[in-house]
């Protein structure tokens, strides 16, 4: 065992104040360079590098020490700071070098499988496997000191606006968000699992029961579904309830605390209240209910202006829309185009119809069925100029919505108009409340069944269920849906009534939710919450494009920990105990 030089700096304090202090720091060897008669080590910890130099004037067991060591070796030194004489901008420590009198070598290491650089374009799956050693750039340290940072500001704000955290179960009954659960067997009860929970949306409901008044919780969420960019198995939720209150009051402490971590965090002053959007207008306007309002090329309806054209897709569509994306025709090739539309594809039109506002003329795609005047027409509704691109889809309207959301998005996103410093913060308010699903077209909640309908829309319920708005609404963040919530039923009544137009039998709604709608017969106040992603916030706050580069031990597109190479397979012994048997 080696001693421990304790250390008295980080490798990223160190400078000029410190010239000709005795220090010690302790830390990875990030590179090693001997130069004849001098070795330079770039020492590395997570504050950053400091520049240690060994001359001939050590003792030549220190110096060949110091030649023997390689990259990832973790050592410490005892050294004395001096102003360096070729300086280094680059670096915070850059003005100094420690001329070391002393070392010691706390282990070796191989030659690592990544290089241990913020900029290296590593393969996503190799990082993931050594997440440990992808944790060392200083780039993923600071991701996980400033998601520290979010944690610490939102636990301030709320415990300040008197919300209290309450730990609620992991192993529960399924709560119904929609996605499919995690189970767990129960080794006591034979045949019975657990669900690993969705969300703790019912047990902080039952918190509301019990008199807590205002909870939150900083909480792992468990959801087998696809994964993409802004979704993992495992999540982290800011989960808030509470009590006796209305939408606006939901909102107001929700405006605060996002203004609270956006100048803690972020040093930016925010505008609130924030503008509300209704779930119509969002999707007339922006194709998506969580829309990016950085930019504009808003969605305009069409029908009217191409009726009676001698295109039949247009004439044979449910709905023809289209968006402007103003003076970028000439950014945009022929070929670039066809590429973009292929991409639209997937998202289930059978094409894109484009018009190039030309000085003189229109052209487009379908030049065969309209003349200029009928290009014209379209063109209007945008109040188009030369230069300007308007693409059109025609179909059902959840296609056209779909495929010129993401047009939207794309193109903005390839014009540079997605600026990470700006921060678009909106409300999207009076969502469905239900919607069909699109496998099985059975009807579901949009949000989840204890979502309050509009106390006007009730009596709809049963006749046009579809049409029923909810108190529900959801905080948006430069296209990303950053938090969901509602008003909830307390009205056990109400309750009931909604789990039978969802389908679900007596029997079923006794065996799932029996234990909530028992709960609501004991005096229940009116409460209302909200849940956040925590990953994507802090996602957002540091502009990355993934959750993974803000979630310590990730897993990967197929859900597996590459770490520890989760899941893995459990034992015979295991499995009989449990009273399971596999497939093979
Ligand atoms: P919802 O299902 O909308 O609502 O989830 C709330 C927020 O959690 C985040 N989120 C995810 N983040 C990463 N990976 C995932 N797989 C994932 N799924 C969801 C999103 C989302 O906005 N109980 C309700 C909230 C409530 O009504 O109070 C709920 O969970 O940012």
């Amino acid at each position: 065992m080696s001693e421990l030089f304790k250390r008295t700096h980080m490798c990223g304090e160190l400078n000029a104040e410190n010239i000709d202090e005795n220090i010690i720091l302790n830390g990875w060897v990030a590179k090693r360079r001997n130069l004849g008669g001098l070795i330079f080590v770039d020492l590395r910890d997570k504050t950053g590098i400091t520049q240690v130099v060994f001359n001939n004037d050590v003792p030549e067991e220190l110096f060949n020490k110091a030649d023997s060591l390689r990259g990832e070796f973790v050592i410490g030194i005892k050294g004395v700071v001096k102003e360096r004489s070729s300086k280094n901008d680059k670096l915070p420590t850059g003005d100094i070098e420690v001329f070391a009198n002393d070392i010691v070598i706390y282990s070796s290491a191989e030659t690592p499988p990544i290089y241990i650089k913020d900029d290296d374009n590593v393969d996503d799956n190799l990082r993931l496997k050594y997440r440990y050693l992808d944790l060392r750039k200083k780039k993923m340290q600071d991701n996980l000191t400033l998601r520290h940072r979010v944690v610490k500001c939102t636990r301030d704000y709320f415990d300040f606006n008197g919300f209290t955290e309450v730990e609620t179960p992991m192993l529960i009954k399924p709560t119904p968000e929609g996605a499919r659960d995690y189970l767990v067997p129960s080794r006591m009860n034979p045949g019975h699992f657990y669900a690993l929970p969705q969300s703790p949306q019912m047990f902080k409901q039952l918190l509301m029961v019990g008199g807590t008044d205002k909870y939150m919780q900083i909480v792992k969420c468990f959801r087998d579904e696809d994964l993409r960019a802004d979704r993992q198995p495992e999540f982290t939720q800011i989960d808030l309830e509470m009590s006796f209150v209305d939408q606006d009051d939901v909102m107001s402490v929700q405006e605060g605390f996002l203004k609270k971590v956006m100048k803690d965090i972020k040093n930016v002053d925010i505008e609130i209240p924030f503008e509300r959007l209704t779930y119509d207008d969002a999707m007339d306007r922006f194709g998506s209910d969580k829309p990016d309002t950085r930019f504009g090329f808003e969605l305009k309806k069409l029908k009217e202006a191409t009726s009676g054209c001698e295109f039949d897709v247009f004439n044979k569509a449910e709905d023809v829309r289209g968006i402007c994306v103003e003076n970028a025709s000439s950014e945009f090739s022929r070929k670039n185009l066809d590429k973009i539309i292929t991409e639209a594809k997937q998202y289930g039109c059978g094409g894109v119809v484009w018009i190039r506002v030309e000085e003189d003329k229109y052209n487009s795609s379908v030049n065969k069925f309209f003349d200029q005047d009928g290009l014209k027409k379209i063109a209007d509704v945008f109040d188009a100029k030369p230069n300007d691109l308007i693409l059109i889809v025609a179909d059902k309207s959840k296609v056209v919505y779909d495929s010129l959301g993401f047009l939207r998005r794309h193109l903005a996103s390839k014009l540079g108009l997605l600026d990470d410093n700006k921060f678009n913060f909106l409300w999207v308010v009076d969502f469905p409340l239900f919607e069909g699903d699109e496998e099985t077209g059975e009807m579901k909640a949009m949000h989840h069944p204890f979502t309050q309908p509009k106390i006007d829309e009730i009596h709809m319920l049963d006749t046009e269920p579809l049409k029923v708005k909810a108190d529900a609404y959801d905080i948006i963040l430069n296209g990303v849906e950053l938090g969901g919530g509602s008003i909830r039923i307390h009205d056990k009544d109400l309750q009931t009534k909604m789990f039978n137009v969802l389908g679900l039998t007596e029997a079923e709604c006794d065996e799932k939710f029996g234990f909530l709608i028992e709960a609501f017969k004991y005096g229940v106040p009116p409460h209302a919450g909200l849940a956040y992603g925590l990953d994507r916030l802090v996602m957002l706050l540091l502009g990355e494009s993934s959750i993974r580069e803000v979630i310590a031990f990730p897993k990967n597109q197929n859900a597996e920990c590459m770490v520890s190479e989760a899941p893995g397979i459990a034992s015979k012994e295991q499995l009989e105990e449990l009273g399971i048997s596999v497939n093979e």
